[in-house]
């Protein structure tokens, strides 16, 4: 099969090109090359910009640097493609509200565009959303324990109300682009998904302050730099490792059951902050830095996914522990070190 993959030099992205890669598929990724997000990290945007590109390359996958934003262009690459895997976004708060029409053109515009391609092109869509849409009224409804915060009910399905609590952009433009497909689902039939992820983390993640925290962690940690944890590090997701999310996309291209689909680890894979940083200090042997700092607007401190409807309907279950998986992580980054290693750009 021949599969296109917006975003795909970006993290998650690169988890989907490589899975497909692996299975002998034709794989394009789709991607604008994008640094606003890099830029705010302490290593080199450059380097860690191309890393992921020059790793798809090495597997035979086809890389256009080109925007999810122009229609024309999309159209012309989704031709002759089994399967959009739509991942190309906006994806922090935090620029989101320093920069509100890009967060606006290209999740709102560009998933609209990706969607309209699979529309014509009469193939299957998987986008990516995020539980940040559900807002975060939650944080009202939570017990403090020693390491993390509980909540009651533990884990939320797809019928919680959406966007209850505080809006920034990235709460409008998600769940606008995740409305407009159930749109294309409803009005025109398009065999799409949106997939309202929970926190992400693996190899070649570059994460940073606003997007990335497991991957920021062990980073920040194996470089000897300090951490900033906002708020009180108690804050909670039930964590999925960037392969499971990659087989989820290839779940719904197989079982093309249309709907919003909350994809996380599940209340069997719960970290939190602390936690995180305790299973860091253990792998490493030493203890880690720590600054703590105040609260950030909109953020979300509870949120594990009741994941029994993509259980039900693609037939899909995560299957990386966060233990393995964060010593998995930990294993690619001693192996990159240099690209960790550059002189502070910021
Ligand atoms: N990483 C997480 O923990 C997480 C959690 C929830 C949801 N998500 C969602 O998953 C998706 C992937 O996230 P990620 O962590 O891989 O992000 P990422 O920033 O690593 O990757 C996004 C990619 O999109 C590309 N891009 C940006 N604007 C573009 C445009 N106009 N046209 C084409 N390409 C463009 C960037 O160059 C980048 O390579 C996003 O939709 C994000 O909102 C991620």
């Amino acid at each position: 099969m021949k599969v296109l993959v917006t975003g795909g030099c970006g993290f998650l992205g690169s988890h989907i090109c490589e899975f497909y890669a692996f299975r002998g598929d034709q794989v394009l990724s789709y991607d604008l090359m994008t640094k606003h997000e890099l830029q705010r990290n302490p290593y080199s945007p450059d380097t860690a910009r191309e890393y992921n590109w020059n790793y798809l390359e090495s597997l035979g996958v086809t890389c256009v640097k080109a925007d999810v934003r122009n229609a024309e262009a999309l159209a012309d690459h989704v031709s002759g493609c089994d399967f959009i895997a739509h991942t190309a976004a906006q994806p922090t708060m935090t620029i989101g509200l320093e920069n509100p029409e890009l967060d606006f053109s290209t999740n709102v515009i560009g998933g609209f565009n990706v969607l309209s391609a699979a529309h014509r092109h009469r193939i299957p869509v998987a986008s990516c959303a995020t539980i940040h849409i559900y807002g975060n009224e939650l944080n009202t409804n939570l017990r403090e324990e020693a390491t993390r915060y509980s909540c009651e009910p533990p884990a939320f399905s797809e019928s919680l109300p959406t966007l209850q609590g505080e809006i920034t952009p990235l709460h409008a433009s998600k769940m606008a682009a995740d409305i407009y497909a159930r749109m294309f689902i409803d009005s025109f039939g398009v065999k799409a998904a949106s997939f309202r992820l929970s926190g992400i983390y693996g190899p070649r993640q570059f994460g940073g302050e606003d997007h990335g925290w497991v991957a920021n962690f062990l980073i920040r940690a194996y470089m000897g730099l300090p951490m900033k944890v906002f708020h009180n590090g108690k804050q909670l997701r039930d964590i999925i490792h960037a392969s499971d999310v990659a087989r989820a996309f290839h779940a719904f291209y197989e079982k093309q059951v249309p709907g919003v689909y909350n994809i996380g680890g599940g209340p069997e894979n719960t970290l939190s902050l602390l936690e995180c940083i305790h299973l860091i200090e253990q792998l490493l042997g030493k203890k880690a830095e720590v600054e703590f700092a105040g609260e950030r607007f909109g953020d979300l401190y509870y949120f594990v996914c009741d994941i029994s409807k993509a259980q039900r309907h693609l037939a899909w279950n995560p299957l990386v522990s966060p233990r393995e998986g964060v010593e998995g992580l930990l294993t690619w980054i001693k192996e990159n070190s240099s690209l960790f290693s550059l002189p502070q750009t910021k």
